[in-house]
């Protein structure tokens, strides 16, 4: 649990970001990469297949041990040793440099029960990584973790809050006390937001325990001024593989339907902070609901992942047998085995998760031709 403030002491938080050419230069060039990268997913969709597109995000699993025991997850069942240490870590670092990923987001389990959490992002930055984001539970994410964060470089946030009050969120993320840290972590961004100019999103997965949440859980996100966005749940990636969390997955066809109505109509009134009314059409095809309409997965050419005992894969469905232990990353990217799963993952010939779906239907509107794939 987090350590309540007043036992804290004094926290120094690092100075703003001051506006730097060479800062300005590395964004304008993800921007052009990014575009580039759409352009070449049109062209793999409609006329090369087999084109190959580099990632350019890289999710990095600092650690797949956590704080807490949410019953959809599988990482805390047992704990995972043997992960790389904090030089194997910026050696990976240096490598994604060497390669221009554009953006890294930091992982878990939960990043932040690892003790070296700070020096590895703080790395990053050291290497000119611009576009830093963390994902966590807000157990940690205290004053003090808040500043080591924000000195590394870390701008963009997403805290998991599973529920609109206590009693569901707790019972999901499975120890009491977790919601009142979420939120409290969540303010505590927001009070830092504007300084920073900081990205703070309440991350929603969305469980057969919770989808009459999806409303107020909207509105809490519109009271606390975060943005919303709902995960999906599945059993079927890695992390998640459970026989326990299949089971919390029989979403109710009737109840999702009511939530996302009501959602949709927050929506059409006010559309700032809330997922698109295209991403809110398309859950119920994920949970077997409604029929699945093909999309490519953007995502999975979008991103690298680095699990934190080294194996690297395409995206959350790829379960590669390769390791930085073993390879150069560019050497696993480039590599034939990398090249055809790459290529079989766009088609979305996988286990189908519905990691990042809100990019999919984005990248599918701008990849379409008319009544074509
Ligand atoms: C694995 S956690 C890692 C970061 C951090 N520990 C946290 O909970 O935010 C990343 C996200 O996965 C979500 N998640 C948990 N169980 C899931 C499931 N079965 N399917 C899809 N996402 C799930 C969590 O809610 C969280 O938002
Ligand atoms: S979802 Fe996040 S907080 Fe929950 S057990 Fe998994 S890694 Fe930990
Ligand atoms: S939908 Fe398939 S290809 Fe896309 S991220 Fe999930 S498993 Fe990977």
């Amino acid at each position: 649990m987090s350590t309540p403030v007043e036992l804290q002491g004094p926290v120094e938080f690092p100075e703003p970001d001051r506006w730097s050419w060479p800062a300005a230069a590395a964004r304008a060039k993800s921007v052009v990469r990014l575009g580039a990268f759409v352009a070449m997913l049109a062209a793999k969709r409609h006329v090369r297949s087999r084109l190959h597109v580099r990632p350019l995000v890289a999710e990095l699993f600092l650690t797949d041990n956590c704080n807490l025991k949410c019953v959809s997850c599988a990482c805390w069942r047992e704990q995972t040793r043997g992960e790389l240490t904090t030089d194997e870590w910026r050696d990976v670092l240096d490598q994604l440099a060497d390669l221009r990923f554009v953006k890294l987001n930091f992982t878990g389990g939960e990043a932040l029960v690892r003790r070296d959490a700070g020096e590895v992002i703080s790395y990053a930055r050291s290497l000119g990584f611009q576009n830093l984001h963390l994902n966590t539970n807000g157990l940690q994410l205290n004053r003090r973790r808040l500043a080591e964060v924000l000195g590394a470089g870390v701008r963009s946030f997403n805290i998991s809050v599973d529920g609109a009050n206590a009693s569901v969120h707790d019972a999901i993320r499975g120890r009491s006390g977790s919601f009142d840290a979420a939120i409290g972590a969540v303010r505590l961004l927001a009070e830092h937001r504007d300084r920073y100019g900081l990205n703070v999103r309440m991350n929603f997965t969305v469980l057969a325990g919770n989808v009459e949440e999806i409303p107020a859980v909207a509105r809490l996100a519109r009271d606390l001024e975060v943005t919303l966005s709902l995960n999906l749940g599945t059993d079927r990636t890695f992390l998640f593989r459970h026989e326990d969390v299949g089971q919390l997955l029989d979403v109710d066809g009737d109840a999702l339907r009511a939530s996302l109505r009501e959602l949709e109509r927050m929506v059409r009134e006010d559309p700032r902070g809330l997922p698109s009314r295209a991403t809110l059409r398309y859950i119920p095809s994920h949970f077997g609901l409604a029929a699945d309409s093909f999309i490519p997965c953007a995502e999975s050419q979008l991103k690298l992942m680095i699990r934190s005992t080294g194996e690297i894969g395409g995206c959350w469905g790829h379960d590669s047998t390769m390791n930085v232990r073993d390879h150069s990353i560019r050497s696993i990217v480039d590599s034939a085995e990398y090249r055809a799963e790459h290529e079989r993952l766009f088609r979305k010939d996988c286990v189908r998760c519905g990691s990042n779906y809100a990019l999919n239907v984005k990248v599918d509107r701008v990849t379409r031709v008319p009544y074509g794939r």
